[in-house]
C-alpha cells in the first residue's frame, strides 16, 4: 500500500500494484488451510469426491463470490461494516460485517494455534526429531506428546499472535505485500519437490487412487457441506476478509482477473499438498485416514527422510508454513483492526493490540483441547470451533454476502463497478447466474443438511 501510515486512520493506501494485491489476497488465501485443512477434510470425506466437489465449488461458487466481496469493497474503500453502510445505508445488512469481525476472531483463535504448532515442529525439525528411522508410530507418538503439553504449545501460540498483532498494529503493507512476494514461490517449488518424492515411493498408486478416483456413491449433503466450508475458509470468504483486501485496491483494476488469480493460486496449493500427503500416507501405512488436525503433521515428516537433503527440506517446509500461516492470520486480524480503525476512530496499535488479546484469550481453551484438559479434548473444543466458525459462519456469510450484491444492492450496480476496470468481462453471465441462483440455492440447500450433520 501507498501511504499506510499507522496512525492517520482517515487515509486509506492502497497496494502499489495490480500484481501486489494478488500476491497480497493470495497470501491470505494460502495458508494452514491448504497444507493442513484441506488434506484432513479430505481424509474425513472420502477422498477423491471431495476433492471434485470441492474443485467445483471454487470454480462455480467461490469465484463469484470472491468477485463480490472484492466489488463491494472497492466500490466502498471501506471495512465490511461501513462499505455495507455506504451502499444500504441504516439497514440490518451491516450484521453481515459484525457477523465477519466475531467469525474472524473466533477462527483466528484456533488458528493461530496450529500456526504456532507449525514453529514448533520447525523447532523440532532443526533439533533432529526426523532424521534416520522415523515410524508413522513416532510420528503420532510426537504429535500426540507435543500438542498434549500446554506450556510449549502455549509459547508458540502467543509467539504467532504477537507478530500478527504487531505486524497489522504497524498497517498493512509493511506486513504482507513484502513476504509474500518471495516466499510463496518458494513454498511452490517445495511442494512440487515433496509431491514429486511422494508420488514415486513404492505403493503410491493407493494414495493415488483414493486422491483423484472418486467413489460416487460416497456423495451426500456432508461431503457437499464440508467441501463447499473448506472452499470458503481456503479462499478466506465469507467474513469480510476480501471486501476489506478489495478496500485497498485502485478503481483502474481489473478485479475479475485478479479473483480468478487468487481462485487459482490458492487451489493449486491445496491440491499439491493432497499430493504430498495422500500418497506419502498409503505407501508408509500406519495413518488413519480420518486422523485430524494431526493427518499432515504426522504424514508429512515421513517424507523427508526419502529425500536426499531432507533435513534442509523438512527445515524449510516448515518454516514456509508458518510464514504462509501468518499471512493469513494477518488477514483474519486485519477485518475487526480495520472496523476499529474506520469507524470507531480508534488508533490502529490500539485496536490491533486490543482485538490480539481479546483473540489470545479466546484461544487458551484450543490450546488445552488436545490432551491437557480432559473436558476441552472430550468434546473436541477446536473441532467445534472449526466446524461452527470456520464452516457453518462462512457459509453463512457468504450467503448474505451473495444476497446482498445481488438483490439488494443489485447486479446492475455491481456490474458497472466491475466493469469500470474490465470493459470486456466475459464471465459476465456465468457470474451474474452464479451470484443470483447458484450460489444462494446451493448455500440454503448445505445449511439444511446442518441438522443431520450436528445432530
Ligand atoms: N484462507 C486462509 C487459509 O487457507 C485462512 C483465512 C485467512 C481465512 N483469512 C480468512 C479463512 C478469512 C476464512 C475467512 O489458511
Amino acid at each position: 500500500m501507498e501511504n499506510g501510515s499507522p496512525d492517520a486512520p482517515a487515509e486509506r493506501g492502497h497496494w502499489g500494484s495490480k500484481l501486489a494485491f494478488i500476491f497480497a489476497a493470495s497470501g491470505s488465501a494460502i495458508g494452514l488451510g491448504n497444507i493442513w485443512r484441506f488434506p484432513m477434510e479430505v481424509g474425513k470425506n472420502g477422498g477423491a469426491i471431495f476433492v471434485l466437489v470441492y474443485i467445483l465449488g471454487v470454480a462455480f461458487i467461490g469465484f463469484a463470490v470472491m468477485l463480490a466481496e472484492l466489488v463491494i469493497g472497492r466500490y466502498s474503500q471501506k471495512n465490511p461494516v461501513g462499505a455495507i453502510q455506504a451502499i444500504k445505508p441504516g439497514s440490518l445488512w451491516k450484521g453481515i460485517g459484525y457477523l465477519g469481525i466475531l467469525t474472524g476472531v473466533c477462527i483466528l483463535s484456533y488458528y493461530a494455534v496450529v500456526a504456532g504448532w507449525a514453529v514448533g515442529y520447525l523447532v523440532k525439525t532443526v533439533g533432529g526429531a526426523f532424521k534416520g528411522n522415523v515410524t508413522s508410530k513416532l510420528t503420532a507418538e510426537l504429535f500426540t506428546s507435543f500438542t498434549s503439553n500446554p506450556f510449549q504449545v502455549m509459547i508458540f501460540f502467543v509467539l504467532m499472535m504477537g507478530l500478527t498483532t504487531y505486524i497489522i498494529s504497524r498497517g498493512v503493507k509493511a506486513g504482507i505485500e513484502r513476504w509474500t512476494k518471495v516466499l510463496m514461490p518458494i513454498l511452490f517449488v517445495l511442494l512440487i519437490i515433496l509431491a514429486a518424492r511422494a508420488l514415486t515411493l513404492p505403493g503410491a498408486g493407493k494414495g493415488i487412487a483414493y486422491y483423484l478416483k472418486p467413489d460416487f456413491s460416497l456423495l451426500s449433503g456432508k461431503v457437499i457441506l464440508f467441501a463447499m466450508g473448506q472452499a470458503f475458509f481456503s479462499l478466506s470468504l465469507g467474513m469480510g476478509t476480501m471486501m476489506t483486501y478489495g478496500s485497498y485496491l485502485p478503481k483502474r483494476d481489473n478485479l475479475v482477473s485478479s479473483a480468478g488469480w487468487v481462485c487459482f493460486f490458492d487451489s493449486l496449493i491445496a491440491i499439491t499438498a493432497g499430493f504430498i500427503i495422500f500418497p506419502t500416507l498409503f505407501a508408509i501405512p500406519g495413518t488413519s485416514l480420518d486422523a485430524g488436525p494431526g493427518l499432515v503433521f504426522q504424514v508429512l515428516p515421513l517424507i523427508f527422510p526419502q529425500i536426499p537433503g531432507g533435513y534442509v527440506f523438512g527445515i524449510l517446509f516448515f518454516a514456509l508454513l508458518s510464514v504462509a500461516a501468518l499471512t493469513s492470520t494477518i488477514s483474519l486480524l486485519e477485518v475487526p483492526v480495520a472496523y476499529f480503525v474506520d469507524e470507531r476512530n480508534w488508533p490502529r496499535k490500539k485496536a490491533a493490540w486490543l482485538m490480539g488479546f481479546i483473540t489470545f484469550l479466546l484461544g487458551i481453551p484450543t490450546v488445552l483441547a488436545f490432551g491437557a484438559n480432559k473436558f476441552l479434548t472430550k468434546i473436541d473444543f477446536q473441532g467445534k470451533m472449526d466446524f461452527i466458525f470456520g464452516n457453518v459462519s462462512l457459509a453463512f456469510g457468504a450467503l448474505l454476502i451473495s444476497i446482498f450484491a445481488a438483490y439488494v444492492w443489485g447486479v446492475k450496480k455491481a456490474l458497472k463497478e466491475i466493469e469500470s476496470g474490465n470493459p470486456k468481462f466475459v464471465l459476465r453471465p456465468v457470474w451474474v447466474f452464479s451470484i443470483k441462483y447458484l450460489s444462494p440455492i446451493v448455500i440454503i440447500i448445505i445449511l439444511y443438511f446442518i441438522k443431520t450433520i450436528a445432530g
